[in-house]
Parts: C-alpha cells; structure tokens; sequence
C-alpha cells in the first residue's frame, strides 16, 4: 500500500480559534477514510485546507509526496484533490449537465471533450445525462449525487465527501455507499465526512476522529468507536452500549 497523502502538523486558526490544530495523518492509495467528529470539530476546516480553499498557518500536505499546502484551489484540483461542498454549491438555473462541465473544463480547453467527460461523471453517480431539469428542480438526493458528479468530472486521485449522506432515507444511504465502493473500485481514493455512524462505520477502511480541532483517534472502525475520548466527545454512552 502506498501513502498518497500526507498532513503533517495542519494548524488553522480563525481569530482566536484553533480551527485545525497540529493535525496529522496519512491517507492510502485507494483507501476509504471516514472522518468524524461533533459539529464544529474542524472537519470542514481540513477539507478547505486540503482544497487550497483555506491558507494554512502552519504544516504541511503532501500529494506523492509533493507539497501542495497553499496552492490555490484550481491548482489543486489539477494535482488531483477535488472536493464536495457541505453547502451546495451548484448553480441553480442551469441543466444537471452544464453544472458538471463546469467542472470538466478543468481537464478540458474545449467544450464537446467536457460534455463527454461530464456525461461520464453522471453516468457514474446514476443521474442521467439528458434529463432537462435544472439542478434546484432535484430533490436532496439527486442534488449530492450532481455535487459528486461534478467533482468526478475534475478526475481527482483523491475526493473528498463533505456530508453528502445529510438527509437521505436508509435506503438512499445504501445507495450512495455503494456509488462510493463503485469509485473507490475505479482507483479513486476517498476521505468522506458523515455523521451516519451506521453508514461510516460500513463504509470505511479506517476512521479518525476528530474534537476541538485535534485528533483523537486514528484506526480501524471498530477500534474508533469503541475508543474512550470518541464516545465520549462524540458518540455517547448509549452508543457504546448498543454497539458492544
Ligand atoms: N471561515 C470561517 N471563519 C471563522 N470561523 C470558522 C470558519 N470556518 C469554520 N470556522 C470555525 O471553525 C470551527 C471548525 O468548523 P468546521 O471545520 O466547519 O467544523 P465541522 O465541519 O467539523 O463541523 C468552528 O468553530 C467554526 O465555527
Ligand atoms: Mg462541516
């Protein structure tokens, strides 16, 4: 198994808070990481880090072992992290299908090569290509689905899922982990943010946990949820109950 990304020492403070503190950890090829946390924990944070979204204040984030920290957004996308956004970010009036060519066009200098490309994203997450509805005409589901697509079209090495399960039926949720298993299946390596203990502990090969913006536990899904400092910052006693 190879690293193919690596966060040394990440630290984000807004103001006085400690968004992100001294956070450190490796990331596999082809690996599904769960990231959790309570609300507030800094798990967006280290996404927008990741992204080039947010300046780090210190650390360091190495793709391949190539330091990425601080790149603007569109350079990252093109060294090969993409990300979903919490909060949608799609452009309401237009088609399902120009929303994911606007992502295409990072790979692409011309739009019928785009269109091809974002034909395949949405073929991938199971929305069709042709349908004429804009993308606020989608319901919650449809609507993280085209979030996906158009990450996917920027073909990232590694995605990163913020939330995308928020708001869907146990069966949607079986759904969408299962869309996830078919893109780790095609080499993508993921990082997915949920609060669904139930979908991520499925999900995941490996689980770290974050509170206050530090992390408290990094390891195999069972080990994560049953660790002391988790259940207590996060999962509550009844959880360690139910699950043991
Ligand atoms: N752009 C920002 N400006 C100021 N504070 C922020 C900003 N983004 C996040 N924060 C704060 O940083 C902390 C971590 O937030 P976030 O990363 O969104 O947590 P999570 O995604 O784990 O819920 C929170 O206290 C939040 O209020
Ligand atoms: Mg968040």
């Amino acid at each position: 198994m190879s690293v193919i990304l690596e966060v040394k020492g990440l630290t984000k403070s807004f103001g006085g808070l400690r968004a992100v503190n001294n956070v450190s950890f490796q990331v596999n090829e082809g690996e599904i990481v769960g990231l959790i946390g309570p609300n507030g924990a800094g798990k967006t944070t280290t996404f927008n880090l990741l992204v080039g979204l947010h300046k780090c204040d210190r650390g360091e984030i190495l793709l391949r072992g190539e330091p990425i920290q601080n790149l603007p957004p569109h350079k990252v996308a093109q060294r090969g992290i993409t990300k979903t956004f919490q909060i949608s970010t799609l452009f309401d009036d237009m088609s399902v299908l120009d929303n994911v060519v606007v992502g295409a066009l990072l790979r692409h200098n011309n739009v019928p090569d785009a269109v091809v490309e974002a034909r395949l994203a949405l073929e991938a997450v199971g929305l069709d290509p042709d349908t004429r509805l804009t993308a606020s005409e989608l319901n919650v589901v449809d609507r993280a689905r085209l979030e996906i697509a158009r990450a996917l079209a920027t073909r990232p090495s590694v995605l990163l899922l913020d939330e995308v399960m928020a708001g869907q039926t146990p069966a949607e949720t079986e759904e969408t982990i299962a869309m996830i298993r078919r893109l780790r299946d095609r080499g993508i390596t993921l990082i997915v943010v949920e609060h669904n203990m139930r979908a991520i502990m499925q999900l995941s090969d490996r689980i770290i946990a974050f509170h206050y913006g530090e992390k408290i536990a990094d390891g195999p899904p069972r080990e994560v949820s049953a660790h002391p400092k988790v259940i207590e910052s996060y999962l509550g006693r009844g959880y360690a109950v139910a699950a043991h």
